[in-house]
């Protein structure tokens, strides 16, 4: 069982513009041919948790990128799109109640996803393995993937990997106490 992350960040750590775009995502050099393992990534988890701004953006989308169920954090969201309905479920409350819930239906691997959601799972010690893109870009100021954490963690390098020469993955595994 594990609660994994992986995302892209600018160099200086942004997850998006400060309107939340991320068109600085697909620009890439000779990107055409590769998905920089998201699809292998993919293959290797039960569940997406997703914050809902990051589903938000997902909804402008002009297709929709998951193979597997979505469970959107949200005490706001009302109602899902009627074609997303079977795809999707709203859930509400602390990272540990949504992991325990989750596990208790059966998904063991969750893929986290969104910057105050993450966030959220971290300031609980939730998550196991990060994976984090870096691209050569930055942004300045906007939306930051790893924010007022109060509790040091430790993780384990695992691997690296360069991809055309620009982009930076790298797998850390979370070290146990
Ligand atoms: N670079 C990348 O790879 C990447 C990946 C993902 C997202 N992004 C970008 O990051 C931005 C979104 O990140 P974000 O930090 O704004 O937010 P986010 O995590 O996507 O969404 C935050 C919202 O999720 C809900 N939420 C989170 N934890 C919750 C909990 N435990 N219980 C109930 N609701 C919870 C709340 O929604 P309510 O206000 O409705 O309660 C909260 O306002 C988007 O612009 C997206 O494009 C980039």
């Amino acid at each position: 069982m594990s609660n994994l992350v992986f995302i892209t960040t600018s160099l200086d750590g942004f997850i998006a513009r400060k309107n939340g775009g991320i068109d600085w995502l697909n620009d890439i050099p000779n990107s055409e041919n590769s998905d920089f393992g998201f699809n292998e990534f993919m293959k290797r988890i039960d569940a997406i948790v997703l914050g809902r701004n990051t589903f938000d953006l997902v909804l402008t989308f002009n297709y929709y990128p998951y193979i597997k169920q979505v469970f959107v954090l949200s005490s706001t969201l009302k109602s899902i799109p009627e074609r997303l309905k079977s795809k999707v479920e709203i859930l509400t409350g602390e990272p540990n109640k949504i992991v325990e819930l989750l596990i208790n239906r059966g998904y063991k691997n969750l893929y986290i996803d969104g910057g105050k959601t993450i966030q959220g799972f971290l300031r609980q010690e939730l998550l196991d393995k990060i994976i984090i893109t870096r691209i050569p870009i930055l942004l300045g100021s906007s939306i930051l993937l790893f924010n007022n954490l109060t509790n040091e963690q430790k993780f384990e390098h695992i691997e690296t990997v360069v991809f055309n020469n620009a982009l930076v993955r790298s797998h850390y595994k979370k070290l146990l106490k």
